[in-house]
């Protein structure tokens, strides 16, 4: 069985859901491993990989793209979140119009070169708001919609960043 190496178990969850649709079932190796930093995420996720002593795994790599912060957070999403938080972002965003931001997700397998990558576009909320998902996912507004990620998860399952790179990663699996 593949195993998802992550330490974040709602992430666990979202990719769980995901795959249980498609009718594959996944184990978890519910453990962090240090993320090898670099300037894009398919980088990060190479790199990372190579570290991660176990066979027959997947791991995700994400961030949040902020157009107006020249991608701001993007890999460094982790720390950020850790740090300044929501609050910081929604700070740094005070009285900027350009709210364009997106959601990028990479997935990479062991022992292959190939990475499947999802992404959803959207903008900055002004305001933290919802009670689901996690992370960004209350300031995030994906696009053509009202409400945050965080306000409605049912919706999100449907076109997160992870999903999709899930859909690829998945499509990839049945060829
Ligand atoms: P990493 O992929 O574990 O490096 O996490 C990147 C950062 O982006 C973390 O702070 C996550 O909370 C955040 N993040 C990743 N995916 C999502 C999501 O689906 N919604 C909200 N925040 C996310």
């Amino acid at each position: 069985m593949l195993r998802f190496v992550t330490s974040n178990e709602n992430k666990f969850r979202e990719a769980r859901d995901i795959m249980a649709a498609h009718g594959i079932e996944i184990g978890w190796i519910k453990e962090g491993y240090t993320e090898v930093q670099a300037d894009t995420i398919e980088e990060v996720v190479r790199e990372s990989l190579k570290i991660i002593p176990y066979e027959d795994v997947f791991i995700e790599d994400s961030g949040i793209f902020i157009r107006a912060l020249g991608g701001f957070p993007g890999v460094y999403s982790a720390y950020v979140e850790n740090t300044i938080k929501n609050p910081g972002i929604l700070k740094l965003m005070e009285g900027v119009e350009d709210r364009r931001a997106e959601f990028v997700s990479v997935i990479g397998v062991s022992g292959e070169d190939k990475v499947f990558k999802g992404v959803v576009k959207g903008n900055i909320a002004h305001s933290i708001r919802g009670e689901g998902g996690f992370g960004y996912d209350p300031i995030f507004i994906p696009e053509g919609r009202e409400k945050t990620f965080a306000e409605d998860p049912e919706y999100k399952s449907q076109v997160s960043h992870r999903r999709r790179a899930l859909d690829e990663f998945v499509r990839y699996l049945s060829e």
